[in-house]
């Protein structure tokens, strides 16, 4: 019987910090978005530079997993896998979209209430994908390892 592959430590703890950076800008976007709201002073400018920073980071976290690694690891280790790693990586073009989408409506200082409330319940959504993608990723790399990561958010 073949042995069971340890997971590389190096990768897990890179895929672990890459997620919590994610977590931890959405956090920060969601923050600058309940300020904005519930003050005057509330800034579009701070909700916009939050969300450029996450779009930044995402556009890098994305190129770096399509450009192999982890996820490419993973179908070595179990081929099978393959169909579900480029099902994860298709999301990609999708999830900037939307944040693109969502920047572009936010690069003025003038938007109306209506509109800022629409973009909060939007900026919502997205942050769901962007959660339901990272939680299918750290499945399927979890299978690729056969390693419980410990990742349930
Ligand atoms: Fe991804
Ligand atoms: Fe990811």
């Amino acid at each position: 019987m073949a042995a069971i592959d340890r997971a590389d430590p190096i990768i897990m703890g890179h895929i672990l910090v890459g997620h919590r950076d994610l977590h931890d800008l959405v956090a920060a976007a969601r923050a600058a978005f309940h300020a904005a709201g519930v003050s005057a002073t509330g800034t579009a400018a701070d909700v916009h530079e939050r969300l450029v920073t996450l779009r930044d980071h995402l556009h890098s976290h994305f190129a770096e997993e399509e450009s192999g690694g982890h996820l490419e690891e993973s179908v070595s280790r179990m081929p099978r896998l393959n169909g579900a790693v480029k099902a994860v990586l298709a999301e990609h073009p999708g999830l900037l979209m939307e944040l693109d989408a969502l920047i572009l409506r936010l690069a003025r200082p003038d938007i109306p209430q209506t509109a800022w409330e629409q973009a909060t319940r939007d900026f919502e959504a997205f942050a769901r994908h962007l959660m339901a993608h990272e939680r299918s990723e750290n499945a399927v790399v979890q299978e690729g390892y056969n390693e419980d990561l410990g990742l349930t958010d």
